[in-house]
């Protein structure tokens, strides 16, 4: 039987891809998804998708930029399903630009969702796991946060944001029973890359398709030349969640990009 029955997780940016799936999979280990984005309507298909799978689920409205909102949606957790066990600390923007492009507004933008969401998220769930004494935090980071990358400057300046953030915490509360870990996904498909405005659009070669791009540059950046799949991803945090004794990591899930 896994050790995540019956055991409580919320997710934010669990309407897009990466939350997504990582939502399903717990439903799938038997755990109570509280399944939260920034509109309820991005939460429909994970709601659906979770129940199909057998899982209990609640799905709930927040900004994650916002302490007072994090903390209601924390509160409807634990009203709801006891307790809090996990906070996967997944909602996120990507923005793309030259450092002559990137305005003051957008890498605020960027810095606000990515660092002081994962803060804020962060200091909400300690507030609750620390009294029980347990809890596991996994914060989406990225292979931006291991390494720099051009054109993405705001982005990568976030991430590594998230991992220092990351480390120092779990160093804070590595005697309360709370583990803290970042995960660092490679190249997912997910709206992030593909389609318009994505990175694969962006970084388009003249007279190169958006599909051409992303061939590319996964072929280019990827040692194993295959992307990730929001499936694996989630298999990692699935792990990471019941590991008892890896706190303060960053792990990448990423084809040997960081390696
Ligand atoms: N796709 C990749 O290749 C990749 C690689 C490395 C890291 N990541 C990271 O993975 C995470 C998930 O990304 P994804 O690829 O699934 O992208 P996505 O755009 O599909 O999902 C992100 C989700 O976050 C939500 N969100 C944005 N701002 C929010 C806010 N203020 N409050 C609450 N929710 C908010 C969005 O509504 C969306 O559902 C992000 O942190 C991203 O930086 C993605």
């Amino acid at each position: 039987m896994s050790n995540l029955k019956g055991k409580v997780v919320f997710v934010t940016g669990a309407g897009g891809g990466l939350g997504k799936a990582i939502a399903v999979a717990f439903g799938k280990e038997g755990a109570s998804v509280v399944a939260a984005d920034i509109k309820e309507e991005f939460l429909t298909g994970t709601v659906q998708a979770v129940k199909e799978q057998g899982g209990k689920v609640i799905s709930v409205v927040v900004d994650v930029t916002n302490y007072d909102s994090v903390k209601a949606a924390l509160k409807e957790t634990v009203e709801t399903f006891g307790r809090l066990d996990i906070s996967i600390n997944n909602a996120g923007v990507v923005g793309i630009g030259s450092i002559e492009e990137i305005t003051p507004d957008e890498w605020d933008r960027v810095m606000t969702v990515n660092a002081k969401g994962v803060f804020v998220c962060t200091k909400a769930a300690v507030e609750i796991m620390k009294p029980q004494k347990e809890g596991a935090i996994i914060n989406t980071a990225s292979i931006a946060g291991k390494m720099g990358m051009a054109h993405l400057s705001h982005y990568v300046a976030s991430k590594f944001a998230v991992i220092g953030f990351t480390n120092s915490i779990a160093k804070e509360v590595a005697m309360d029973g709370i583990t803290v870990n970042a995960i660092c996904p490679g190249i997912v498909g997910t709206g992030m890359w593909r389609g318009e405005g994505g990175v694969a659009d962006r970084w388009k070669l003249e007279g190169e398709t958006e599909e051409q791009s992303w061939e590319r540059n996964k072929k280019a950046l990827i040692p194993q030349g295959v992307d990730q799949s929001p499936q694996d991803i989630a298999d990692a945090v699935i792990f990471i969640a019941q590991a008892k004794h890896i706190t303060g990591q960053a792990i990448a899930i990423d084809g040997g990009m960081t390696m």
